[in-house]
């Protein structure tokens, strides 16, 4: 029997329902695994679907993370074309080592599982400030604006060391950044006063003595000149803000949907655990990437893929791959979602992996403490969901308790 399945243009994002893989994902893992894509310039470049071929690609060295010679799996203007192209030294994610672990290595000590325990006590101020804002303003609230996208800013500046009495100017350009309703120039605007505002801090950090935090630290380390500090800490933040206010907001919805999970998750610490760790698979925020080029002919599940094709992973197909976790369309904490995808894999997985499931485990244990009786101010099938985007999410998340 001949394969019908066309070739996708771009990774499939529609979605019948917010909690549902797209169903052209669902059909291409099963029949074509890895199979031809169209990307937003017309090359005709690569699709994986499965867990096994995710994994296999993204550990491989013959698959290049280099900006300049990706393309994306989705249209872009001719401007933002060039400015992907134009990437200035220090955007360490797209670099390959030996370049990219200089960088890792001057980084890693600040994302550490014990360098996270300190900053518990910060992470549970955060949490609990905005959570007294929501209670004070009352019912109805929108916990995607007034708790999810305020949290992990707050967390990452502090880690990333932006005074206290910088933090307002910061937030203000970092929400420009931010919003979708941005115009281009407005975005571009902000990207540039928060990069002078890095620059700032260097400056200021330099002439007051190494210090702990990130910034500081590398100020301080002479490794690398300011202007590439700076785009280090612009780095973090993009990588860093997105995918949590998103991974927190879809969290928090998919437990109110599914109020026996919820149960479980908050009976203890270790369950809790747990069920961030099969949020994250069932979620898969990260749905538009990762993206990898390759540097020679690599024979990949009996395709042959050519130097040069680009191939994209469709991170939420192979963390609902049937052939790595049981029942894996249904989020079920007690199931052991071990080597789950959500954070990458390789050289390049997330580093800040343990940040992210601390603020993550935080805060849903924090919002149903404060509000036990929570519940969504609108069915969940008409929030609007923001699938074009390269972080899965919805726009608000209207609740009252
Ligand atoms: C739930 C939240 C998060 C998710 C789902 C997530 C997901 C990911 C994924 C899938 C990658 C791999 C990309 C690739 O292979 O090309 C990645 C890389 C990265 N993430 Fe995260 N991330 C999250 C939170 C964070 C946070 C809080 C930070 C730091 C403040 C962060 C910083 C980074 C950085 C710097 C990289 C690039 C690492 C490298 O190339 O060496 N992420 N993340």
């Amino acid at each position: 029997m001949s394969d019908t399945t066309a070739v996708p243009i771009g990774i499939p994002t529609d979605r019948e329902r917010i909690f549902e893989l797209p169903p052209e994902l669902e059909n291409l893992r099963e029949r074509r695994p890895i199979g031809r894509m169209v990307y937003g310039d017309g090359h005709v470049g690569w699709l994986v679907t499965s867990y096994s071929l995710a994994r296999t690609v993204l550990a491989d060295s013959r698959f290049s993370s280099r900006a300049d010679l990706a393309r994306i799996p989705v249209k872009l203007s001719a401007e933002a074309e060039q400015a992907r192209k134009d990437i200035p030294p220090g955007v360490f994610h797209r670099m390959d080592p030996p370049e990219h672990t200089k960088y890792r290595r001057l980084l890693v000590g600040h994302f550490t599982v014990r360098k996270m325990e300190s900053l518990v006590p910060d992470v549970e101020r955060v949490v609990e400030d905005r959570l007294t804002a929501v209670e004070q303003a009352g019912p109805p609230a929108d916990l995607m604006r007034d708790f999810a996208k305020v949290v992990p800013l707050h967390v990452v500046s502090q880690v990333l060391g932006v005074p206290e009495d910088e933090h307002d100017r910061f937030v203000r350009h970092v929400s420009v950044l931010f919003d979708q309703e941005s115009a281009a120039e407005d975005v571009a605007a902000a990207t540039r006063a928060i990069h002078t505002q890095f620059l700032e801090f260097v400056d200021s950090k330099k002439r007051a003595g190494a210090q702990e935090d990130v910034l500081g630290h590398l100020a301080g380390s002479g490794e690398l000149p300011d202007e590439e500090v700076a785009t280090v800490g612009m780095v973090l933040l993009t990588a860093g803000y997105e995918s949590t206010a998103n991974m927190l907001a879809l969290g928090l919805l998919a437990l109110l949907e599914h109020p026996d999970q919820r149960a479980k998750a908050l009976s203890d610490p270790d369950r809790l655990e747990r069920a961030v760790e099969e949020l994250l698979r069932y979620l898969s925020v990260t749905h538009i990437g990762p993206i990898r080029t390759a540097l020679q002919d690599v024979e990949l599940g009996g395709e042959k893929v050519k130097a040069g094709d680009s191939v994209s992973i469709a991170l939420p197909a192979a963390n609902r791959d049937p052939q790595q976790f049981a029942c894996p369309a249904a989020l079920d904490i007690d199931n052991s979602p071990v080597g789950h995808l959500a954070f990458g894999y390789g050289v390049h997985q997330c580093l800040g992996q343990h940040l992210a499931r601390h603020i993550l485990r935080t805060s849903y244990a924090a919002v149903f403490r404060r509000f036990p009786a929570l519940r969504l101010a609108e069915a969940a099938e008409d929030l609007e969901v923001c699938a074009a985007k390269p972080v899965l999410g919805v726009s608000r998340l209207p609740v009252v308790w």
